[in-house]
């Protein structure tokens, strides 16, 4: 039995031992080293749009509040009171310019800073209030309006750390004739007993929907379930992507048509003609024809920021690890700003049938995650098998790592980085990541 294993050979090129999954001891290192080391998605600006707004939300495992001040600058605070260590924030969101801890009453303002101290006089001469301020993040950076926090300092820039995936980012964004979308359609909540990083290989695994979403597709009709269902054959020609530091997508822009097919695709033919064409001649006017045929040719998203951070059809998904055998997810379905409120009702629609709690798709991927939960208890088969496309995935011009839309690459871009992070190795390329030293370090 290789339980021996040292923490770099439980993921190796092509397969990761079922530990990884399984342990509590990696899930905590993985806290440490990915969670409160890097960058992490913590939300949308528009989630904190006016000034006192807040949110609770985890980095890692650790309760934090994002908050917005009456400078327009957006804070993490940590939500741990600095007297004897209650949570000082329990609702999910709100808007208040302070928050009062229920245990003793200390009170701080939405920037952190401790503004009220009951029966203040109990104190001795030397207590100093601004030694107790709330610890916050030590970088907060957003862009195209994703805010990331990093409780550490020493981490690159935001837009250096997205890598390859900001183009994606911006195909995604500019589905709004004004650039800009909004998360303020409420949250879709869910979670399952099993590790986190299902989720984040789930959301741009192509091998997997005619399979586990067969069903789904089979309802929509023969002609359009069908027409889907191709998209993930081993015949497609659309592909799947390494962008660097972890992050990955599923392209599935169609590479030898115009990009007018997608645009009644993303609506379903849910919305009046009048509506569709105001969209398409907004955009048009904001972003010329050649443009807005890209933005709406990639309108079929999949991607993966690292590490908990997916972009699917029009929502913001973050994976929140709870433990290693559980995990909480939140949706944020988003709306595309200067649109007719049509388009944004029909991608509200849409996103709620696949992925609603009643949706047809995603309570399916949940319940893989249980069974792959249930069968990794099995001993002797220690390994996951994440080889595919490992012979015939390339290195495009741009530097990107290229493979099909069935095949492994991106799980396998998410473990060089899971295993950079855990065992302290910094690869300054992607093909650095590849050949990088193994510093040896024991669980
Ligand atoms: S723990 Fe917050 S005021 Fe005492
Ligand atoms: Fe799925």
């Amino acid at each position: 039995m290789p339980s021996h294993l040292k923490l770099e050979e439980l993921v190796q090129d092509s397969r990761v031992h079922r530990r990884i999954y399984l342990e509590q001891e990696i899930f905590d290192l993985e806290m440490e080293r990915i969670f409160e080391s890097n960058w992490v998605f913590v939300g949308h600006e528009s989630e904190v749009a006016e000034t006192g707004d807040y949110k609770t939300v985890p980095i890692g495992t650790q309760p934090a509040i994002m908050t917005r001040d009456e400078h327009g600058d957006i804070h993490l605070l940590m939500n741990r009171c600095m007297h004897r260590g209650s949570t000082i924030c329990q609702e999910h969101r709100g808007n208040s310019s302070a928050f009062r801890c229920w245990y003793h009453g200390w009170t701080y303002n939405n920037k952190g800073d401790l503004i009220g101290v009951p029966y203040a006089d109990g104190y001795g001469s030397t207590f100093d209030r601004s030694k107790f301020s709330l610890i916050k993040a030590a970088r907060v950076e957003s862009y195209r309006g994703l805010v990331f926090a990093s409780l550490s300092p020493d981490v690159e820039r935001l837009t250096d750390y997205l890598a390859n995936a900001k183009h994606y980012i911006d195909l995604f964004m500019d589905l709004s004739p004004a650039g800009e979308v909004e998360a303020r359609s409420g949250v879709h909540k869910y979670g399952y007993d099993g590790n986190w990083k299902f989720q984040m290989e789930n959301g741009v695994d192509g091998y997997h929907p005619n399979f586990v979403h067969q069903a789904f597709f089979e309802t929509q009709g023969k002609g359009l379930g069908r027409k889907v269902m191709q998209l993930f054959t081993g015949n497609s020609d659309f592909e799947s992507k390494d962008l660097g530091n972890g992050h990955a997508i599923l392209d599935m822009a169609p590479k030898h048509r115009s990009g007018k097919g997608p645009v009644s695709n993303l609506l379903r033919g849910a919305t009046s003609q009048a509506s569709s064409d105001a969209y398409v001649s907004d955009m048009t006017r904001r972003y010329g024809e050649v443009r807005t045929a890209q933005i709406f040719a990639a309108s079929n998203v999949n991607l993966a920021i690292f590490p908990n951070l997916l972009i699917i059809g029009v929502q913001l998904r973050m994976t929140i690890p709870v433990r290693a055998k559980r995990t909480d997810v939140h949706l944020l379905p988003t709306t595309l700003k200067g649109v007719p409120d049509e388009i944004n009702v029909a991608r509200l629609r849409a996103h709620e049938a696949f992925y609603g709690s009643a949706g047809g798709g995603a309570p399916d991927d949940v319940e893989m995650f249980n069974r792959c939960s249930d069968g990794l208890r099995v001993k002797g088969a220690e390994w996951l098998e994440l080889s595919r496309g490992i012979e015939r995935e390339r290195a495009a011009d741009d530097g990107i790592m290229v493979g099909h839309i069935t095949d492994e690459t991106p799980q396998r871009a998410f473990y060089r980085r899971w295993k950079a992070l855990m065992c302290g190795i910094v690869a300054e390329s992607q093909s650095q990541q590849t050949k990088a030293l193994r510093v040896a370090r024991t669980v």
